[in-house]
């Protein structure tokens, strides 16, 4: 099995996971990347039995209207009953790492929202401890060469990820070298930073579940 094959199959049983869960007034959140694009594909397949979707980048936007499924502003959302999104590592408290799409920070603020963050990976994306994959941090382009500064100071190897803007207007760092050991104070540490809007670690809100896909079928870690 391809790691494309594992992500369709993560996305397929996703939205089987979630049907349950809706009615007609329903919203979904909806993530950003490759295993989030296999989930929009899925979920249009079964677009009446909901209302519409949140989505947590432009690109998301796009691709659910490309499918028929109505875009809501979250301002005019009032609950959220689950939030769908890849990750690029996760580790056996389900915290995780995001933002390799650089979306980083919408899908934050989406699954704040959301009562349910049902995290849809292949199995390529299990660590035993976060950090292999560069951790992202979102920064205000002014505050770009301090914050690599004070990312320096926390032993991390901060890298701009030149000709990338986010849908914020705003610059990605991606830290190198990191051991995440302590994954809740570190992002809290690193959101503390002047200039720092978000980073990749989802650990105080991590995911809830986690669908996997693995070459044996998905496997469902809680
Ligand atoms: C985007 C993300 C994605 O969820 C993450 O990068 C995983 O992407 P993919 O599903 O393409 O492997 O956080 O900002």
């Amino acid at each position: 099995m391809t790691q494309d094959e594992m992500k369709k199959a993560v996305a397929e049983a996703a939205v089987e996971y979630i049907k349950p869960k809706l009615n007609k007034e329903s919203i979904v959140g909806v993530g950003t990347g490759s295993t989030a694009n296999f989930f929009i594909d899925a979920l249009a397949e079964i677009k009446h039995m909901f209302d519409g979707a949140v989505a947590s980048s432009e690109a998301t936007a796009e691709r659910l209207r490309a499918q028929g499924i109505e875009v809501f502003d979250l301002n005019a959302v009032s609950e959220m009953d689950v939030y769908v999104d890849g990750a690029d590592e996760f580790d056996s408290g389900l915290n995780l790492v995001k933002g390799g799409g650089g979306a980083l920070t919408r899908e934050k603020i989406v699954a704040a929202v959301a009562k349910e963050f049902v995290c849809i990976v292949d199995s390529t994306k299990k660590v035993g401890v976060l950090g292999a994959f560069p951790l992202p941090v979102e920064v205000i382009p002014m505050a770009r060469s301090y914050v690599a500064r004070e990312i320096v100071k926390l032993d991390g190897m901060p890298e701009w990820r030149e000709g990338f803007v986010t849908d914020n207007g705003n610059l990605i760092l991606d830290v190198h070298d990191m051991e995440i050991m302590h994954a809740k104070a570190l992002e809290t540490q690193l959101n503390n930073i002047v200039g720092v809007v978000t980073n990749g670690l989802f650990a105080n809100r991590g995911a809830d579940v986690v669908l996997m896909g693995t070459p044996d079928g998905v496997e469902t870690i809680t």
